[in-house]
């Protein structure tokens, strides 16, 4: 089956495969303090309980990710960043709507997530998409002067 979904700038959605791995810990490096290594992403995506999408051109141009990972009923946003120049155009939302309809073939049916208590934008975005605040989890992110931001586990049910 051919999975494909349209999204805004002229970009579409499909699964990410092996070959991008470079290209995700790029932009995953461009958007978090600390970066995951290529080979991390390889792995991720050689795996099909951790499923990801990409918002790329005709061309495979990558603009963003997300990077799911299934166990039992259960899915989490194991994270999501889209490219600093295409930020703000819908893509982040695109990427989260063509993961709820693929995970709609999957056993799960509750998605989590951890996202920085400080990350407006990420907040935002997720309570767009229907996510709710469940707890917080003190100490969770490293910061680069040394200090640890508090994360907040949010969740919304799948189909
Ligand atoms: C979070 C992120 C993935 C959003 O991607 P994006 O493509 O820019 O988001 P979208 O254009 O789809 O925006 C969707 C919604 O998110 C919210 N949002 C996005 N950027 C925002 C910003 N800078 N400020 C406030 N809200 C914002 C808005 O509610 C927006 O919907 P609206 O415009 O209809 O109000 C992107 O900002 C990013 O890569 N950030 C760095 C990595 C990161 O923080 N990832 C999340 C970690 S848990």
């Amino acid at each position: 089956m051919m999975k494909f979904w349209m999204a805004p700038g002229g970009l579409h959605i499909e699964p990410a495969e092996t070959r991008d791995a470079k290209d995700l810990a790029r932009i995953h490096g461009q958007s978090f303090f600390r970066g995951w290594p290529t080979g991390d992403f390889a792995a991720f995506l050689g795996d099909a309980a951790s499923p990801a999408y990409i918002a790329c051109d005709s061309r495979r141009r990558i603009a963003g990710f997300a990077l799911i990972r299934l166990a039992a009923d259960e899915a989490e946003l194991l994270t999501i960043a889209v490219d600093p120049k295409w930020r703000g155009k819908g893509l982040g939302r695109a990427l989260m709507e063509a993961g709820f309809a693929d995970l709609m073939l999957s056993p799960a049916r509750r998605m989590f997530l951890e996202v920085d208590e400080q990350n407006l934008a990420a907040i935002r975005l997720y309570k767009r998409l229907g996510f709710e605040a469940i707890s917080t989890r003190k100490g969770y992110y490293p910061r680069p002067d040394g200090s640890a931001a508090t994360a907040l586990v949010m969740a919304r049910d799948l189909g």
